[in-house]
């Protein structure tokens, strides 16, 4: 029996093959490589190249490999390319992801674990946000998840589906093989160690004029370790016969940009000079979760996830990696 991790090239997919597979897991990825690098993988892992929304390629894998769950990371995730270009994210996360879990159900798989977002909420007034705060996305990537998670809540009233749908907040930093790399890369935590080493000028700060003590905007910080180990406990909780849930995954404490490329210049002992621009749209101030109930559900607790060390792990493997994973 194995476990097939779609989008497990990506950066917080790739970290989770690797901790599976040291917990003994047989793990099989299906991903398009349109966001993800092979190189991300150890050379043994099962590999399929293609998308989720081919029912055939995900029915063949499931009775080749006997898939008992799934963990579903695939979907494009730039909020800001999602503003622009809405029509690739309700396609590729949602008329893919329907395909998707369809194609699961049909081959007898009733486990999955979800990748959601704290975008699903959009802006709420009251901080931490849990899961009990209404819903209302700023952006179209948020809303392609919304909708999947209630693809997921129907199916599983109607269809016995078992999941666990985990909204992270910000995932950042490295394991020892596995780290942060996106093309194009919009996440502040690479850029700003990009600009320490020298392979940008300087990072670029979106907006100064949120209304927070900075005035730029503040997000919860989750080691990407940590996350992956979310994960294994999700899985171990639905095969344990746990109900389907809706967890928030972040650390209940929030740092600004600015407060964040402050720790990266101690961390680094480099300057890092910033370029202050207009704000994202979709961007919402601030986003910092409630995590009790992960806590108490999965006996989830974020262990490497504070600051210091997030950029630590992600600065030695940008060091390593000054140009990311190689394309083949
Ligand atoms: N990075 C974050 O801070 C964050 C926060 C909240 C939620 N998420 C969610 O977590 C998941 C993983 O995020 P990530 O940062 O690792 O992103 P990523 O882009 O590094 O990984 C996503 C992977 O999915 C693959 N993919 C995309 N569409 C596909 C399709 N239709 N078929 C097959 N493969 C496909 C990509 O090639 C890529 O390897 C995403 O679902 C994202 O929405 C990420």
């Amino acid at each position: 029996m194995a476990i097939l991790v779609s989008g497990g090239a990506g950066y917080i997919g790739s970290a989770t093959v690797e901790r599976l597979r040291a917990k003994g897991e047989q793990v099989v990825v299906l991903d398009d490589l349109v966001r993800g690098y092979r190189a991300a993988l150890e050379r043994d892992v099962p590999f399929y190249r293609g998308r989720v929304g081919d029912r055939a390629l995900v029915a063949r894998i499931a009775v080749e490999h006997q898939i008992e769950a799934c963990v579903h990371f695939a979907a494009l995730a730039y909020v800001g390319e999602s503003v622009a270009e809405p029509a690739k994210y309700f396609e590729n996360n949602v008329e893919q992801g329907v395909a998707f879990v369809g194609a699961l159900l049909g081959a007898g798989v009733r486990r999955l674990v979800f990748s959601s977002t704290c975008a699903t909420y959009g802006e709420p007034e009251k901080m931490p946000i849990s899961e009990r705060t209404p819903q209302w996305p700023k952006n179209p990537y948020g809303w392609s998840k919304l909708l999947m998670e209630r693809l997921l809540e129907s199916y599983s009233h109607a269809y016995g589906l078992k999941f666990v749908s985990l909204r992270y907040f910000n995932a950042a930093g490295a394991t020892e093989r596995c780290g942060e790399h996106h093309e194009p890369e919009s996440h502040l935590v690479p850029n700003g160690l990009a600009a320490a080493l020298g392979k940008k000028p300087e990072v670029a700060v979106l907006g100064r004029n949120y209304p927070t003590p900075d005035g730029t905007p503040i997000r919860d910080y989750v080691h990407v370790a940590d996350l992956a180990e979310a994960h294994i406990s999700a899985l171990d909780y639905l095969r344990q016969g746990g109900d389907s849930d809706f967890l928030n995954l972040g650390t209940g404490r929030g740092y600004s940009v600015l407060e964040v490329i402050e720790c990266a210049r101690q961390v680094t002992g480099s300057p890092i000079p910033v370029r202050i621009e207009g704000p994202r749209p979709g961007d919402p101030a601030r986003l910092v979760a409630d995590a009790a109930l992960a806590r108490a559900v999965l006996g989830w607790q974020p262990v490497a996830s504070d600051l210091a060390s997030i950029l630590r792990s992600q600065w030695e493997w940008q060091k390593k990696h000054p140009q990311g994973y190689e394309r083949e």
